[in-house]
């Protein structure tokens, strides 16, 4: 068992007191042993805890249908919003090379209502064949179920019922759910999300391994990362060094002292979609109740010249986890010119990596001395291994962090509210007296 991810709380250590630290510590500790025995809120919940241990001997069919998949055409769209979408999306990202050419094309949809996304997305599939991965727990949220009628609808078109059925996947619940009982009596391949666990901390079900896999990335490597860091956070509560103890216990003692927005920051931009995955993961796990940290996120060292202003000098509730990644594939250095017009010329024979470190450490600084508390989190490089690691780590952080804050990490309940107002305002039956109050509402406002 290793660990490759670290953390590095030093740059907190003048805005939050280390008692108030220590005794936050000591909660996470029970915390951890609240949910590994899974007697606290929501433990019905808490699969994911253990999903590594069995995921590495279960990836073998989700292999076997992703290659199934990619020879049966170039392109596959997936379908899905949320966890079901997130985790999968982040990988996949992180991992592309963004100017390769793909042997497999991975498209997404049902993340959105947008009508011109998705009949642009349409047109570009008149001209090719694709398969579809059609992901939801649930199997009834709208934005995928309208986004799957509508490609149903075009692959039908295109390939005729019977064809179309072995170029469909659908990754949902064992037993229920509109999109369950479609599979089942259109003869779709499936595979199961867990009951025990919930959208957002599904990242190692097939609802991420199936579009990791099929992107050609390997899954067994990010599970055996997933499994290297449950052995050593989840298993190791008397560590002094569990780094999702310290994570979980330094934000809230920040949390504590008034800074109630944290933001994610890295400085490469293939990791711009891990942290919408992170925003999600602590947004909904611990926005509720009046309570919880507002996760937002930058990518630098391009938004210092848009945000940077504003964490350097804005109101001072802000603080930073810093995600350092210490070394790049590859290597290109900054040339040597002889005119100099630009000025660089101390920068020339530095290698890009370099570069970047001294603005990582030279914002780090300037943000401390600015009123902004910097954690660190450090991870070797971006490879499958490494981000199964992180993932894993930022799951049970997070757990640890909402029972900290005295919330169910687990349950989502104010995702419903906008939901039930659009369902009324489109007319759905049941729903009669509800639009008639939400159209007065929206003539008063008008
Ligand atoms: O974390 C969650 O539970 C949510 O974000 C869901 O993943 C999201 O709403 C999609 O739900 P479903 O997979 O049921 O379509």
């Amino acid at each position: 068992m290793k660990q490759t991810i670290s953390i590095n709380i030093k740059g907190i250590s003048s805005f939050a007191d280390s008692s108030a630290l220590n005794s936050i510590r000591a909660r996470a500790i029970a915390n951890l042993k609240t949910l590994r025995e899974g007697t606290g809120r929501g433990s019905e919940f808490t699969g994911w805890l253990r999903l590594p241990d069995r995921a590495v001997s279960e990836t073998t069919a989700v292999r076997a249908c992703a290659a199934r998949l990619r020879a049966q055409a170039p392109v596959t769209v997936v379908v899905g919003i949320g966890g079901s979408y997130l985790g999968s999306r982040a990988l996949i990202e992180a991992l592309n090379d963004p100017f390769a050419p793909k042997e497999h094309t991975l498209l997404f949809a049902g993340h959105t209502l947008s009508e011109d996304y998705h009949a642009a997305l349409l047109r570009f599939l008149d001209g090719t064949e694709y398969n579809i991965v059609v992901i939801s727990k649930s199997g009834t949220t709208t934005e995928p179920a309208i986004a799957f009628r509508v490609l149903r609808d075009h692959m039908r078109n295109k390939l005729g019922t019977a064809a179309m059925k072995s170029h469909i996947v659908a990754i949902t619940d064992a037993r229920r759910g509109a999109l369950h009982d479609l599979a089942v009596s259109e003869g779709y391949e499936t595979f199961v999300i867990p009951d025990d666990v919930g959208g957002r901390y599904s990242v190692l079900t097939p609802a991420g391994m199936l579009p990791l896999a099929l992107a050609g990335y390997h899954i067994d490597a990010f599970a055996r990362g997933m499994l290297d860091m449950a052995l050593s956070v989840r298993e190791g509560n008397d560590n002094p060094e569990n780094i999702a103890v310290t994570y979980a216990a330094a934000r809230n003692a920040l949390y504590g002292r008034g800074y109630s927005t944290e933001i994610l920051v890295s400085y490469e931009p293939s990791l711009v979609f891990l942290a919408e995955w992170w925003k999600q993961l602590y947004g909904e796990s611990e926005g509720k109740e009046g309570k919880g940290i507002f996760p937002a996120s930058v990518s630098f060292t391009t938004d210092l010249h848009s945000m940077g202003q504003y964490i350097q000098q804005g109101e001072r509730k802000l603080f930073e986890t810093v995600i350092h990644v210490a070394d790049s594939y590859h290597r290109l250095v900054v040339p040597g010119a002889t005119d100099n017009s630009d000025g660089i010329g101390f920068i020339a024979g530095k290698r890009m990596t370099e570069v970047n470190h001294k603005a990582e450490d030279g914002t780090r600084i300037a943000h401390i001395d600015g009123g902004v508390p910097v954690i660190v989190v450090s991870m070797e490089r971006i490879d499958e291994y490494n981000l199964g690691q992180l993932m894993y780590f930022f799951e049970l952080a997070c757990a640890i962090s909402g029972y900290i804050l005295g919330v169910n990490p687990f349950d989502q309940p104010g995702v419903e509210s906008y939901k039930k107002n659009m369902f009324a305002l489109l007319g759905k039956p049941g729903f009669e007296s509800e639009r008639a109050r939400l159209e007065q509402d929206l003539r008063d406002k008008e």
